[in-house]
């Protein structure tokens, strides 16, 4: 009887921790002190460390600026009262950050009360039911503007034209009025035809997209008053991709155009191309695909336009038509691919990715 005791013990043992080792959960065991002392294999991934490496690491030391702190974890331990927090931003070094729910609850080892953490990371079904979200949104914002800029087009023809006619009949001092409406007409005409975007279909080739990207620096080099700190960090494998040449550049180009707006000459813009692997799409899964970053180490996006910055019409500064992005996103879409940014002060990356035929 006792034996068959054992027996099962030791299978119990076995299974919890084969399940351990199995869990899609990300679990971490911290010890009273609030070190980590166990790490599961879905943890260590998430933590992009081995339990090796965070083994007595303290709580602190990897989650920074979390609502899970040292005295909830503490109390925890001496009221074994357990709580979640969901929508947590885990965020590990400049580019590593992951939003997750967590789970604390107290648990005996030795006699010794532990805390147990579980981690449900939340980031991809989050990102991509937002995604979808705020495409739908930007569509409907663009067709809105668009049909707007229509309506104003066609009267405007007419004005400019009652304006040249008119101005035939009039004395020069009189002419200059009619010549100042044809200015502003022409002026509109211009806002209006950004309004309506780019309205041919990409001219699909074969291109570097190196020598894509060193067009653009040549002409930020060249025309910027500026002294501006450009740098480039490419991956030389990149295969050659189909793409309009002309439409990606001028996407690039909106987008340096506005980090050089953001930053002053102790800054820095950096092009970074990579090749990425599994990404999502449009709610395709892409195998691989071309990542362009546009970096700067400026102020950041302005929090009040964050969530509408691809909108036509959004604009963090004074003069600005707030037209780049809009347009940089429907050139990015004309090629399939996706155009998203992550921003903090001192930190800004816009990334475009093209999908990769092979
Ligand atoms: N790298 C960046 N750093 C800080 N803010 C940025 C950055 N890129 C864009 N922004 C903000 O996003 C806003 C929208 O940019 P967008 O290019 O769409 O319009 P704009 O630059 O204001 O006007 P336009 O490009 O039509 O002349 C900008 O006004 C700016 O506030
Ligand atoms: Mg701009």
């Amino acid at each position: 009887m006792l034996h068959q005791r054992k027996d099962i013990q030791q299978l119990k043992l076995r299974y919890q921790q084969t399940l351990a080792n199995h869990l899609v959960t990300a679990v971490l065991i911290l010890d009273e002190s609030l070190a980590v002392c166990y790490a599961n294999p879905a943890a260590e991934a998430l933590l992009i460390k081995s339990l090796s490496k965070l083994y007595g690491v303290s709580f602190e030391l990897i989650f920074t600026d979390t609502t899970i702190c040292k005295s909830r974890l503490e109390q925890l331990l001496a009221t074994g009262q357990e709580f979640t927090d969901s929508d947590i931003v885990i965020q590990f070094s400049e580019s590593h950050q992951f939003t997750a729910e967590i789970t604390a609850s107290a648990v005996e080892f030795n006699r010794i009360p532990h805390v147990l953490l579980e981690f449900k990371q939340i980031d991809q079904q989050k990102q991509l039911s937002l995604e979808v979200f705020q495409q739908k949104q930007w569509i409907s914002a663009r067709d809105l503007i668009k049909g707007l800029a229509h309506e104003i087009k066609n009267p405007l023809g007419g004005l400019r034209g009652a304006a040249q006619l008119l101005s035939k009949e009039l004395n020069a001092e009189q002419q200059e009025y009619t010549a100042m409406i044809i200015e502003q007409a022409d002026r509109l005409t211009n806002l209006v035809d950004r309004l309506l975007g780019p309205n041919q279909l990409p001219q699909i080739h074969s291109q570097n997209i190196h020598s894509v990207l060193e067009k653009v620096y040549q002409v930020i080099s060249y025309s910027s008053e500026q002294k501006i700190n450009l740098k480039r960090d490419y991956d030389p494998s990149i295969p050659v991709i189909e793409c309009d040449q002309e439409k990606i550049q001028q996407a690039v180009l909106n987008i340096v155009n506005n980090a050089i707006q953001a930053i002053d000459k102790h800054h820095n813009i950096t092009l970074r191309t990579r090749i990425a692997s599994n990404k999502t799409i449009n709610g395709k899964l892409i195998k691989l695909a071309v990542k362009i970053s546009i970096i700067d180490d400026g102020p950041g996006i302005p929090a009040k336009i964050k969530d509408t910055l691809f909108y036509p019409m959004v604009s963090g500064r004074s003069n600005g038509t707030g037209l780049g992005l809009s347009i940089a996103q429907t050139l990015i879409n004309q090629h399939h691919g996706k155009l998203y940014c992550h921003s903090r002060p001192g930190r800004t990356e816009f990334v475009i990715l093209l999908p990769l035929t092979q």
